[in-house]
């Protein structure tokens, strides 16, 4: 699922950009015209934010180590946070909703699970315009009425070193890097200082074993999975 094919040239392009970064020079970009690549790829994503301390330190890192990430926002975050959002935005990070105020949608009736998720698409294109904003539903819980309502793919996890724990850095790095695999999508949280040096920490352990790091509709794109509503992802 790491098999980078010639189709995608943003994708390359942006995985180009990390594999020259700094402290990555052991790897070489492959010669121009190479048809494919070997190289193990994982989506960082954030939910429960911005919150503009960690969020704005976040971006730094990112942007410092020029990594795309996946921010699951929750709505009544947005209003003062617009700034913030519009720069993830514009330094190419992929914005998904989830809800508007974090609520169980699991424990809701059809109307208020689709009002949850519209509110929250709705406070995103006011700050930052239309945009298709896939849903990550809280707490990972989904059901047969999220699927119906979700209008997006719903995007969950596969490495979950559940960061709001402990807050303990060490730990949290160790966790994603001792089980990172290509195809990962790594759920982290920057809302916590801890969480947002775990994460710069994940990049650049990671970055050394040659893992390239894109968005989750990049990661899609990669493996070839068109993205369908209502379908789970990974
Ligand atoms: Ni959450």
């Amino acid at each position: 699922m790491g098999r980078l094919r010639g189709t995608g040239l943003g994708l390359l392009t942006a995985c180009f950009l990390f594999v020259m970064a700094p402290g990555a020079e052991e790897q070489t970009a492959p010669a121009a015209g190479e048809e494919e690549l070997e190289m193990p790829m994982v989506a960082l994503t954030f939910d429960d934010g911005p919150r503009r301390s960690t969020t704005t330190q976040l971006l730094d890192g990112l942007a410092q180590r020029k990594v795309p990430a996946t921010f699951f926002v929750v709505g009544s975050r947005v209003k003062g946070n617009e700034e913030l959002l519009q720069r993830m935005a514009r330094e190419g990070h992929q914005i998904g909703v989830h809800t508007y105020s974090h609520t169980q949608l699991t424990g809701l009736s059809s109307a208020q699970v689709a009002c949850e998720i519209q509110q929250g698409r709705q406070a995103l294109t006011q700050a930052l315009g239309p945009g298709d904003y896939w849903l990550r539903p809280p707490f990972g819980l989904v059901n047969s009425c999220v699927k119906a309502c979700a209008d997006s793919p719903i995007i969950l996890w596969s490495v979950d070193p559940e960061d709001w724990k402990d807050k303990n850095t060490a730990r949290i790095v160790d966790h994603v890097v001792s089980n990172a695999k290509d195809g990962d999508i790594i759920l982290l949280h920057d809302m916590y200082p801890s969480s947002v040096q775990a994460a710069l920490e994940i990049v650049d352990r990671l970055g050394e074993r040659g893992f390239c790091f894109v968005t989750v509709e990049q990661l899609m794109a990669c493996q070839e999975i068109a993205p369908e509503a209502g379908v789970i992802f990974p």
